[in-house]
């Protein structure tokens, strides 16, 4: 574990020294809650769902996290699943928990091949360009202002470093990948745009890709601010090589770094010696964070082992999150924010 200058405390301490509220030191212990231990935004993803039907999911998202970026809500598949007819409930939903919380949002995804409508997939070239820019140009305004940070794309590289074949990569080419970025940032200029992928933590030919890309579109002004590195991590592959360095090499081209969809799973079912190991791992990527100074967020993918992704898409693994299934903080989270 290493803290890094608590500056969002000590902001709350100049405003109680100017008279406006007043402000205690908490007592270090874990009843000081994540969002409170780093100047980092400390975060999960959240689904609309279970912050209204559950009290205690609502009540430890809000007490432990300052960001939540809405897990399904602000996809594509759900706000538009059939064309023209629009569902913003979940998203909706969840804005408006933040704004009434203080707490920021990560908008995702706004373009992604998967979760995507077959009516989309199924367009020809020119009307896909139009539709995806008012896609984007809709979504992106309707919560302007109200969102801190946007991944606007999301996985469109191969592991070796390859363009992934999408319906967008096919039918407009490398370039539409600077064209969503200056249609979001027509859309919302406040908000800082995001390109987020998995499997980039460490140096890797996928990492390097991104890199490369980064740069040629930093290079051509297009306004691309961060690289979103998800953290989707599995104790049985080793801790990624060169994480630190990888975060530092982003951040040298001028854009912010993000821990976006952090989680460790573990073969089930979990061990003591397991959860030490999914531990050490959650630290070594919270510890990498802080130690980057334009590393700015730290968001897992899920808090609770109650409600995750990782069951129903690797079979015989789980447990990936920092609280289980009852909520009660799991060694990881204990190493994190002893
Ligand atoms: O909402 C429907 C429900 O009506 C239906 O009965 C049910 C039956 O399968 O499906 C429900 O939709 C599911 C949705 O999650 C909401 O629960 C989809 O089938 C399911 O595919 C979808 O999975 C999501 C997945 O993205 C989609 O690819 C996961 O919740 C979500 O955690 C996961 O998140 C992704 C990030 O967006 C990008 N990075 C990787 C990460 C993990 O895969």
């Amino acid at each position: 574990m290493v803290h890094a200058i608590p500056v969002k405390r000590a902001l709350v301490a100049m405003v109680a020294l100017a008279g406006v509220a007043v402000w205690q030191a908490p007592a270090a212990s874990a009843s000081v809650p994540l969002k409170d231990i780093t100047h980092r935004y400390v975060g999960s993803a959240v689904a609309a769902s279970y912050l209204a039907s559950e009290p205690d999911y609502r009540a430890v998202l809000t007490r432990e996290f300052d960001n939540v970026t809405p897990e399904n809500e602000m996809k594509w598949g759900t706000i538009e699943a059939v064309r023209g007819q629009y569902d913003w409930s979940g998203a909706d939903a969840i804005v408006r928990y933040a704004q009434a919380h203080h707490k920021t949002v990560r908008g995702h995804t706004l373009v992604w091949h998967s979760q995507l409508p077959d009516w989309v997939a199924a367009l020809p070239a020119g009307e896909l360009r139009r539709v995806l820019r008012d896609h984007i140009t809709t979504e992106v305004k309707r919560y302007k202002g109200k969102i801190r940070a946007w991944d606007v794309v999301n996985e469109i590289f191969n592991e070796d470093g390859t363009r992934r074949d999408t319906v967008f990569q096919q039918k407009l080419g490398d370039g539409f990948v600077a064209d969503v970025f200056r249609w979001a940032h027509a859309a919302d200029p406040s908000a800082t745009l995001y390109i987020n992928d998995y499997n980039i933590e460490g140096k890797n030919p996928k990492s390097d890709a991104v890199y490369d890309l980064v740069k040629t579109l930093r290079r051509q002004g297009v306004p691309i601010g961060g690289v979103g590195v998800q953290a989707h991590l599995s104790i049985q592959y080793g801790f990624p090589e060169g994480y630190q360095a990888n975060l530092k090499r982003l951040t040298s081209l001028g854009v912010d770094v993000a821990v976006t969809e952090a989680d460790v799973r573990i073969p089930t079912p979990p061990d003591a010696a397991k959860l030490d190991t999914q531990a050490s791992y959650f630290d070594q990527l919270w510890d990498g964070c802080q130690a980057v100074r334009k590393c700015v967020e730290f968001t897992a993918w899920g808090f609770t082992d109650r409600h995750s992704w990782v069951p129903d898409v690797f079979p015989g693994e789980g447990a990936a999150c920092l609280f289980d299934a009852d909520l009660k903080p799991k060694p990881a989270y204990t190493r994190i924010n002893p």
